[in-house]
């Protein structure tokens, strides 16, 4: 029920915006659009995130509005908790994650997904943090708390929320889905830097270090299937 509340509003704004002008909003004609434009008074305190978010195209475009995950609150204020905050799940129920320390939190799928836009593809995150078979992340304040090829990976902890998904992290490019390949799942040129090779340090294949059997290079995902937090089918 929740889902389709939320879903309503944005399919009928994009089936609106679709019929009504076919290629963009006319209003954003000629310039590109400024974070105020797309999302209204929200990126008057919030510029940085809305900034970015309008730079990187959005949650998959720039037709889903702030209001869509984040439902008011507290009218009349603007704080810690003026706004709640989503669960991916309320939206995607496909998807499973994967050693993930926010599980059944609201940080559940943020260690490999941000919400608000990315440069990489299907919004996986820049900076990935590092989960070990424990499925802990390793604590860090900035990047002299890392190794020299990590970054220190956090989100602004003004609000306080129960789990955090920040720590020590990899640095990520994920610009194509074709497998073993630069950009990619799995790196070809540098070993262990890919998106699936980063955390891994026991597996058979595709570990950090660059070590591993041979496996395949073809696309990942028809074999190792999200829907299924991405265990071989
Ligand atoms: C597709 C859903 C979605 C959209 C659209 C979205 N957010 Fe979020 N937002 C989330 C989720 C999920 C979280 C919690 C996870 C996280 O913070 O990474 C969050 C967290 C936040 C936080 C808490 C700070 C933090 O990172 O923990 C702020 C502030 C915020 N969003 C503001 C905004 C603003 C402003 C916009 C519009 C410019 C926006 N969000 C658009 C889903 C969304
Ligand atoms: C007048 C300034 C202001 C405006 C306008 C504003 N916010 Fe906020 N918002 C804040 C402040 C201050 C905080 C608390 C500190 C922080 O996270 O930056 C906050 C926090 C949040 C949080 C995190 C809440 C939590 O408890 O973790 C979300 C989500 C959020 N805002 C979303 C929005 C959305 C969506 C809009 C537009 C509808 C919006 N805000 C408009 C100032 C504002
Ligand atoms: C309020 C509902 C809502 C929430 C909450 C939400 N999403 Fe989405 N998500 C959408 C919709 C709608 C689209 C399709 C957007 C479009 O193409 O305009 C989408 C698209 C995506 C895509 C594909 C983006 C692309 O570039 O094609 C990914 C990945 C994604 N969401 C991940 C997440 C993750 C991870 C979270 C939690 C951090 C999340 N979503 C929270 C509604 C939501
Ligand atoms: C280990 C990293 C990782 C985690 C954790 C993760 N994702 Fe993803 N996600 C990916 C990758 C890689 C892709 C692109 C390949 C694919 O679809 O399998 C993707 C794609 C997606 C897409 C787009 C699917 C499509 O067919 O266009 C959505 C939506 C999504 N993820 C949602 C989620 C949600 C919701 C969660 C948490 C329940 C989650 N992801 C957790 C890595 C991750
Ligand atoms: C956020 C860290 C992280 C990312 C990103 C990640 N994995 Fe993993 N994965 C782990 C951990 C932790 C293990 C446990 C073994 C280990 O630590 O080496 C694991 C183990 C696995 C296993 C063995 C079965 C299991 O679940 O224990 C498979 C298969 C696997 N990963 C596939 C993938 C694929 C495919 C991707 C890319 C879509 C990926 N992983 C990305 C953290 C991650
Ligand atoms: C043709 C299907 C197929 C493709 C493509 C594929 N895999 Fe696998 N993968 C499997 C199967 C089946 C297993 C489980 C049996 C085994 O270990 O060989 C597996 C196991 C794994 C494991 C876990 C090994 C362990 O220690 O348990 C990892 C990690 C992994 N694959 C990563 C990847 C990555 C990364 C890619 C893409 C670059 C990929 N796989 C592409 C079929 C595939």
């Amino acid at each position: 029920m929740s889902v389709l509340r939320r879903f309503l509003p944005v399919l009928l704004g994009v089936a609106l915006a679709a019929g009504a002008c076919g290629t963009g909003a006319p209003q954003f004609d000629g310039d590109a659009p400024t974070p105020e434009e797309v999302y209204g008074s929200c990126a008057f305190c919030h510029v940085g995130l809305a900034a970015a978010m309008t730079a990187n195209g959005g949650h998959g475009t720039l037709s889903l509005p702030c209001e869509a995950c984040h439902e008011n609150l507290e009218p009349g204020f603007a704080q810690c908790g003026h706004r709640d905050i989503p669960l991916c799940a309320d939206c995607h129920t496909a998807q499973i994650t994967h050693h993930d320390p926010g599980v059944a939190t609201t940080r559940q799928c943020t260690i490999c997904h941000t919400p608000h836009g990315s440069p990489n593809l299907l919004l996986v995150r820049t900076g990935l943090p590092l989960s070990n078979p424990d499925n802990t992340t390793t604590p860090c304040s900035n990047d002299s708390d890392c190794t020299s090829i990590q970054l220190c990976a956090s989100t602004d902890p003004t609000c306080g929320l129960a789990v955090r998904t920040g720590g020590c992290a990899a640095p990520i490019t994920f610009t194509n889905l074709e497998g073993r390949a630069d950009g990619s799942f799995a790196s070809a040129t540098d070993p262990g830097t890919g998106l699936c090779e980063v955390c891994h340090t026991t597996t058979l294949y595709y570990r950090s270090d660059g070590t591993g059997e041979p496996h395949f290079g073809l696309p990942c995902f028809p074999c190792h299937p999200h829907p299924r937090g991405f265990l071989p089918n």
